[in-house]
């Protein structure tokens, strides 16, 4: 009797706890749709819409590729993560961006390329902040890439591209860099990364090179982009040289296609 009694004290206890766990999951899973929900409803998001959706297309959408006139907003999100990783940063560099879009400020290079850069807009900054913020938060959900990030290049019909010697010397310093960099502050790699990403930018952003010279360019950004977002968010030492030596190699085997 006794027996029977502690187990069925045991199967109570042990259907209680699962019921209320089974009940804590539910209530997780609410919150997360309308925390998602919410975001969508928001002034921010709202404003975003009237403001930013113009040009910009919330989403990569492939059917609807030749109709962009820039870059989604996810792929923007993207491109300001890596170097804006705290909230703060992130919308103080979107505002910055909107109040005066400069060259010196891009973080999608091959975007300007494309589209041209963003034109200056007569925006409320308190507005553009509500915007930032939305857009810091915001998951988009996964989206598959639009540019295949091994792209191979290709030499001019068996000789290798001409880059005035500004752009040489640029990568030839990145490479020097590369070679020789060292540090014990990981913090210092972010910076290093930093540094890389913005020298290389300038020689995308170069108007002289065009047509296919441009494409090959294009390419070689592209494949290296993520390396040097990676090592511009490192968070060990370990993985900053790892990315180092990547780096290295890419920008090594750029001089095998560009003089
Ligand atoms: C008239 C069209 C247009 C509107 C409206 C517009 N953008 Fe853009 N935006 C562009 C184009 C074109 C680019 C790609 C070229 C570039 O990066 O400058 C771009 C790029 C960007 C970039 C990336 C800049 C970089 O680092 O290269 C950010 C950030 C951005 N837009 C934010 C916004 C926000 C926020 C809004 C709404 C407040 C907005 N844009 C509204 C055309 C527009």
């Amino acid at each position: 009797m006794k027996k029977i009694f502690y187990i069925l004290i045991a199967s109570i206890f042990f259907f209680s706890t699962s019921c209320t766990k089974e009940k804590k999951t539910v209530v997780k899973k609410e919150i997360a749709v309308n925390t998602d929900q919410l975001i969508y409803q928001s002034k921010g998001y709202k404003l975003m819409e009237q403001k930013c959706f113009i040009c910009h297309f919330p989403k990569p959408d492939p059917s609807k590729r030749d109709q962009m006139i820039a870059p989604p907003m996810l792929r923007v999100q993207e491109h300001y993560k890596p170097s804006y990783s705290k909230k703060e940063d992130f919308v103080n560099a979107i505002r910055t961006w909107v109040a005066n879009p400069t060259e010196d400020k891009v973080q999608m290079p091959g975007a300007v390329r494309k589209f041209n850069i963003m034109p200056k807009l007569a925006y409320a900054d308190e507005d553009v902040k509500l915007i930032a913020e939305t857009l810091y938060d915001i998951d988009f959900g996964v989206s598959p890439k639009m540019h295949n990030n091994n792209q191979k290049l290709q030499l001019n019909n068996g000789k290798k591209w001409e880059l005035d010697k500004t752009a040489i010397t640029k990568v030839n310093t990145i490479i020097k860099k590369l070679n020789n960099f060292k540090s014990d502050d990981v913090n210092e790699y972010q910076n290093f990364g930093k540094e890389v990403f913005s020298t290389a930018k300038t020689i995308l952003l170069d108007k002289n090179i065009s047509n296919e010279k441009l494409e090959q360019l294009q390419a070689f950004f592209h494949n290296t982009e993520e390396n040097m977002h990676d090592l511009i968010k490192v968070k060990t030492i370990e993985e900053g040289q790892k990315q180092q030596v990547i780096l290295k190699g890419k920008f090594n085997e750029f001089l095998n296609f560009f003089e």
